[in-house]
């Protein structure tokens, strides 16, 4: 019997890898302000910033994208992505957008703004900034247990149910517009939601009368996760565990950029026609006409396709495969991660990596760069940089965690480039000691890790 879970695919199209010196890195680094985010990919030897949008795409990909048709409105190329969103959400009214946060955007622009309040298991980034640009409070709803870095557990990306039903009852049913899940958890490790959870957090929405939606960006994985961990669902397909998924809700965001295989593209779809037809006339002012929003329609090709081949149970297999290997190698060398791996990425427990580094000098930002001057590996911190605060006298507040992402994109590294780049942070973990505090010399008020410019202490 074999033991090696191999690539799913062969190669057909290569981009070469751009070696660099250390000390080439190191003055890269110098010339992006210590943000990873503002290197040049040339520069980046293995690119682990993010698995959003950098998918390798299949030959089936690109051929349907030669046959799109570009029609501005009523296109052949959208009715193919309605039709396949349509098969796996059963959503009654679909809705591209450019990317994800243009989804988000849209939704709460009509169901945020002052005085409401929007729980979620974890927001993203994202979606908490256009919960908050809105006006609306974004609140994060995990268990206790969940929080725990070291805490292995299957469904780590719970929402808490009895925290959701308390603070509706304490707020107010009109003040909370719609419950959100995110699956999996992105900014909470990557661990995914039980259908059992879902269908919990479902009868709390229907007995309150709120519209349940997903960020769904990632329900391949999640739904894969669901069918090897979660009792009665082990014979399942995963389309039929997505579908079971998105019919317990209301509507969902997207960001095609990941599940949906693609290197752009999104939508939002709901089931509430009113809803939906407020949703169409911000996308006309904002993204463009209903049946493209702001997408090339090659693109909506690309995603109806991408949809189909995401959740072919030997890539998924592939997938998270690859993910717990990582796991696997970095536990051998001791260094301190959230368990269990996730679906798409592993997140290193900054606190406990640089345990003499406080979180108001960034110790993720610091292991980040660190990684990348080592072996030219791009990661980025989800911590101090990206969710911290000051409080009214200036002070630092910092987020639960200090955590540095290293997200694999789909289909484009070998096991090698794994093995590599588990060198590499085996590497800087033995010399963490090194590792230097920085501090902000610039910030922008949303979204500040983007744009942020740093420099080390001392
Ligand atoms: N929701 C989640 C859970 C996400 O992970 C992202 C993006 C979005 C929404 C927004 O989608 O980028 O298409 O606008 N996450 C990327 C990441 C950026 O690196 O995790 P988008």
């Amino acid at each position: 019997m074999t033991r090696t879970l191999i690539e799913p695919f062969k190669i057909k199209t290569v981009e070469p890898l751009h070696f660099t010196t250390k000390a080439e890195r190191t003055s890269h680094l110098d010339a992006a302000f210590l943000n990873p985010f503002l290197l040049r990919s040339e520069h980046v030897l293995i690119d682990l910033l993010t698995d959003s949008g950098t998918t390798a795409m299949s030959s089936k990909q690109w051929g349907v994208i030669m046959d799109a048709d570009e029609a501005y409105a009523g296109s052949k190329s959208f009715f193919r992505f309605e039709n396949q969103v349509r098969l796996l959400t059963g959503f009654t009214h679909i809705i591209p957008t450019h990317q994800g946060r243009a989804a988000e955007k849209i939704l709460f622009s009509l169901v945020g703004g002052e005085g409401k309040i929007v729980p979620n298991n974890t927001h993203f980034d994202t979606t908490r900034a256009n919960v908050e640009y809105s006006g609306a409070k974004a609140v994060d709803l995990l268990y206790d247990e969940s929080k725990r870095t070291d805490h292995s557990a299957p469904f780590k990306g719970n929402l808490n149910v009895e925290a959701l039903e308390e603070l509706i009852k304490t707020e107010g049913v009109a003040a909370i517009p719609i419950v959100m899940i995110t699956v999996t958890n992105n900014s909470g490790g990557g661990q995914p939601v039980s259908m059992a959870n879902i269908k919990a957090v479902r009868e709390i929405c229907t007995k309150y009368g709120i519209p349940l939606f997903i960020d769904a960006c990632r329900f391949a994985e999640n739904s894969m996760f669901i069918k090897m961990r979660e009792q009665g669902y082990e014979n399942r397909t995963v389309l039929s565990i997505a579908q079971e998924m998105f019919l317990l809700a209301d509507g969902c965001t997207m960001s095609a950029k990941k599940d949906g295989m693609v290197n752009t593209g999104g939508f939002i779809a709901m089931n509430n026609s009113d809803l939906a037809e407020r949703a169409r006339t911000i996308l006309i002012v904002t993204e463009g006409f209903p049946t493209y929003g702001g997408l090339a329609r090659r693109d909506l090709e690309a995603i109806a396709v991408g949809l189909e081949e995401v959740v072919n149970e030997d890539y998924l297999k592939y997938r998270l495969r690859t993910v717990e290997y990582f796991g696997e190698q970095l536990r051998t060398f001791g260094v301190p991660f959230i368990e269990p791996p996730g679906g798409h990425a592993i997140y290193l427990d900054a606190k406990k990596f640089a345990t003499h580094i406080p979180p108001e000098q960034f110790p993720g930002q610091s292991i980040a760069c660190a990684i990348y001057i080592e072996g030219g590996v791009r990661s980025v911190e989800i911590g101090s940089l990206m969710f911290g605060k000051s409080d009214e006298h200036g002070r630092h507040v910092a987020p639960e965690h200090e955590l540095v992402r290293l997200a694999i994109p789909r289909r484009v590294y070998t096991q090698s480039h794994i093995d590599y780049c588990i060198e590499v942070i085996a590497d800087v973990y033995e010399k963490r000691s090194q590792l230097q505090g920085m501090k902000l010399t610039y910030q922008a008020p949303y979204l500040r890790h983007f744009t942020a410019k740093l420099e080390y202490l001392s």
